[in-house]
């Protein structure tokens, strides 16, 4: 009986230690944050941004150069995201409510799909309309989108749904890029800044006149 106490403590001891380590490296492990779309990685915007050629939602053939000489805010992400983009895409769309008229009348709202192979022009028409009419929603081949996220430092992966291919969702960061008359990023907002943090930024930045 005493030694059969022995034994299961011995084994409660290791078990003990096991949890505790394997705690310890799922701690210590990727130094990734984890955002509630998926994992994010460690912003780095020195030098993002630059020239890209993409589709908009009515099927014209666009380049960076279209939205020069006006401010951009620039966001990533898919319109079959469940939670994160809506959300994010509207608190763009009140930003823009939240500045002086003046200001809004001069930055576009630019979502870039990092779906493209669902995101065709049509699907972002109907999409984009949801939120606001300023709202453009930019696709292109999976080879032009590539190329723009990763100017951007924009992270994203397909995660494939075992039951329906069809199903899948896709792992992105979510940062929204306010670029400025020259093309160059101004700023960048998280998703932990509100609508008004945002509006405000902007504002300083467009009324600032910034170096342009
Ligand atoms: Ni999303």
């Amino acid at each position: 009986m005493t030694t059969r106490l022995i034994r299961l403590a011995i084994v409660g001891a290791f078990a003990i230690m096991v949890a505790g380590v394997v705690s310890w490296y799922l701690n210590a492990g990727p130094g990734t944050g984890t955002g509630s779309d998926g994992p994010v990685p460690a912003p780095s915007f020195a030098n993002v941004g630059g020239p890209f050629a993409l589709t908009d939602q009515s099927g014209q053939e666009v380049t960076d150069e279209t939205y020069l000489g006006g401010y951009a805010l620039i966001y990533f992400g898919y319109t079959y995201c469940p939670d994160v983009c809506p959300t994010e895409l509207w608190k763009i769309v009140q930003a823009l409510g939240q500045m002086p008229e003046e200001v809004a009348a001069q930055v576009t709202p630019i979502l870039i799909t990092i779906d493209p192979e669902r995101d065709t022009p049509d699907a972002l028409a109907q999409y984009v309309a949801l939120f606001d009419p300023r709202l453009v929603g930019l696709t292109g081949t999976p080879e032009q989108i590539a190329e723009v996220a990763d100017e951007y430092n924009v992270y994203y992966a397909r995660i494939e749904d075992d039951e329906d291919p069809t199903r899948y969702t896709m792992d992105h960061s979510v940062y929204t890029y306010l670029v400025g008359p020259d093309g160059a990023v101004r700023n960048v907002f998280t998703n932990g800044q509100t609508a008004e943090q945002i509006a405000e930024a902007v504002t300083a930045e467009v009324e600032g006149g910034g170096s342009v």
